[in-house]
């Protein structure tokens, strides 16, 4: 049972992903807990953002709660952490033990990102080819869908086509993963527009759970795997984001060169109230 905060010092992850530690909680759940820490281009800061794992957690909760109605989720009852301090049991989520599938579902309704980059070089996303004269930040006619391999810790992340995905996780799996994670991100983006927000692309996780479905897990719509601007803001070229682009965008600046850093407490505040803005809008009535 979790009486306290001291099943956290009692017991040891079982592991341990960039962000977020995994506690074995019974025979088929887990406890996520999402830490305060950073990562970008697949390197994570020592150096934590106070609250940002609360406001990861509440923006997964809800947005799994509002999508349930489009396909199954791990989250389950967590009422059993009442008893551990809020500042902890708020970063926490009860969920389904489930067989992680390695791959990353990406889909982009805008063009943005690593994906402007390769459709600079050779008019393409990953081998979709893509219409003449988008511009950074453009809409595209339809989302599109471009599947990454999910690296171990440590490791990078690499893009594949949709039929290497086949040939990883066979077809059937591949294109229900494909078509939910589309569905998804077309209810989401108009849902956050309704709330003068743009969902400009974004990423998914789905495992296998003791039924052998195929359910999301991880963590959804939040900041840090999908990015953000305001509605009214896409067309400006010098967008601000609100998500983990503003970061990957300072460490740019600052010409960051892959070590551990002290990250101002500018940067920080501006992180965090970003990340909350994105939280109270999304749930204003
Ligand atoms: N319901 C679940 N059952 C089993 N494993 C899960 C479940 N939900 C999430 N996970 C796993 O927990 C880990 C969470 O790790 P975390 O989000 O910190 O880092 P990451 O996913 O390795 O990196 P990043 O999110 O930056 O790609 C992932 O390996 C994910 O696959
Ligand atoms: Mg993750």
């Amino acid at each position: 049972m979790v009486q306290n905060e001291n099943f956290f010092l009692e017991n040891k992850p079982l592991f341990s992903g960039k962000i977020r530690e995994i506690f074995n909680y019974s025979e088929d759940k887990l406890i996520i807990k999402t830490s305060d820490k950073i990562s970008a281009f697949d390197f994570v800061f020592d150096d934590e953002i106070p609250s940002k794992g609360k406001l990861l957690t509440k923006i997964a909760k809800f947005w799994f709660d509002k999508t349930k109605h489009i396909i199954k989720n791990h989250i389950l009852d967590d009422s059993m952490l009442t008893s551990v301090n809020p500042e902890i049991s708020e970063s926490c989520l009860v969920v389904k033990k489930c067989k992680p599938i390695r791959i990353e579902a990406i889909v982009r309704g805008y063009i943005s990102g690593s994906a402007y980059n390769q459709y600079v070089k050779d008019g393409m996303v990953s081998n979709i080819k893509m219409e003449d004269g988008l511009k950074l930040n453009d809409k595209l006619e339809t989302p599109i869908f471009t599947p990454s391999t999910k690296a171990e810790v440590g490791e990078k992340d690499e893009n594949i086509t949709f039929d290497e995905m086949m040939n990883i996780i066979g077809e059937e799996k591949a294109s229900y993963i494909k078509n939910k994670s589309v569905e998804l991100y077309k209810f989401a983006h108009e849902y956050a527009l309704r709330k003068g927000l743009c969902l400009i692309d974004t990423k998914f996780e789905f495992g296998c759970d003791n039924n052998g479905d195929v359910i999301l897990i991880d963590e959804i719509f939040t900041p840090d795997c999908s990015r953000y601007c305001l509605a009214k803001d896409i067309s400006n070229q010098d967008v601000e984001f609100f998500d983990k682009q503003f970061f990957r965008n300072y460490l740019k600046e600052i010409k960051w060169n892959e070590t551990q850093i002290t990250i101002p407490e500018k940067i920080k505040n501006i992180i965090i109230s970003r990340y909350e803005k994105v939280y109270l809008m999304l749930i204003d009535e």
